[in-house]
């Protein structure tokens, strides 16, 4: 099977360049997707180079491994999530990477392809799981959790000022017609639940309450949690660790973590001086997040809520 992939990489330059690409070097892409960012990894490696390519839906590996194809380096591509990256190594004998992208998300492909639910303008089956061998979709995050649950997630996930009463909505539709099982039922739902004033402005009324169904489905907050220590802990000295973000609670994981590894001091702050003795092995590369330019804006609408952090390693 052929796949297009027209997912437009995003940040690409300013990846590329933080990412201080040494043509010899071990470089991971944790979120390989159509391989835009990790064609360009690859296209400044020599034939020593290595290119590890990660991601969890296997159609995105067969569509990568086509568009990487000419690359001279090394590659391996590999289905896993990226919070595995030990293992991974591990599995592979190495014990240090010189660099790691991580573009968190979906790609414009999963979004665009009717058939994997994850998109409020396709009716499709409810569906939304980035790794279709997974048992957990969204049906049964929509007609299995509670109203609370549910409330919870599409608040927090979503930031949707109308949760409740979209879960509410939700588990009323669930006891009149048994479940809701594709994409346009529940944005029937959704609809009904949102007052048509609120609906007039702003984006599809759907938008955010599928967000926070697909951030659901995929684990991704916990992925990211996860997975950010694992990679700086891999991280060769002068190595960097670049990541993508799409929503504040995401970039805001990513700015804690980087925070911590960064002063990994635990003494109370009135210590006149650092007793616990724990020393950062991170230098600071990013300190205001990296945002797309006006030109990519203009290109790509959907890099707008992008944020680029970088962190190196000492
Ligand atoms: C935004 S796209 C990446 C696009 C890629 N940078 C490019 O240039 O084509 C995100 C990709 O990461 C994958 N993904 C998301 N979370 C993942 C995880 N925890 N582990 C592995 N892959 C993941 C998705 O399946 C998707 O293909």
């Amino acid at each position: 099977m052929s796949i297009e992939f027209s997912h437009v990489p995003v940040l690409y330059e300013e990846c590329i360049k933080n990412l201080n690409i040494k043509p010899d070097g071990i470089y991971v892409d944790g979120t390989l997707g159509g391989a835009g960012h990790a064609f360009g990894i690859g296209s400044r490696l020599s034939e020593k180079g290595l290119l590890i390519g990660i991601d969890r839906d296997p159609d995105a590996l067969e569509a990568a491994e086509e568009n990487l194809k000419s690359l001279k380096c090394r590659k391996k591509l590999i289905q896993s999530t990226y919070s595995d990256i030990n293992r991974i190594l591990e599995d592979m004998g190495i014990t240090g990477i010189d660099g790691a992208l991580l573009d968190i998300g979906v790609s414009s492909f999963q979004l665009d392809n009717p058939e994997r639910g994850f998109s409020y303008m396709h009716d499709a089956p409810l569906d939304m799981r980035m790794n279709r061998d997974d048992s957990f979709s969204a049906q049964d995050v929509v007609n299995e959790y509670s109203q609370k649950e549910l409330a919870r997630i599409i608040k927090e996930y979503g930031e949707e000022r109308w949760a409740s009463r979209i879960a509410e909505f939700i588990v009323k539709r669930r006891k009149e017609e048994g479940s809701i099982t594709t994409t346009s039922q529940l944005v029937d739902v959704i609809k009904a639940a949102i007052p048509a004033s609120a609906r007039r402005e702003g984006p599809h009324p759907a938008k955010r309450t599928f967000q926070a169904i697909r951030i659901e489905v995929n684990g991704e907050l916990e992925e990211i949690s996860n997975a950010v220590d694992s990679f700086c802990d891999v991280l060769n000295p002068g190595g960097r660790l670049c990541i993508i973000t799409f929503h504040s609670l995401e970039d805001r994981i990513v700015k804690e973590a980087f925070t911590r590894r960064l002063n990994p001091c635990t003494c109370p702050p009135e210590f006149p001086v650092c007793v616990c003795g724990k020393v950062s092995d991170a230098k600071k590369v990013t300190g205001k997040p990296i945002i797309p330019s006006e030109d990519e804006l203009d290109k790509n609408p959907r890099s707008r809520s992008a944020k680029l952090r970088v962190i190196e390693k000492k």
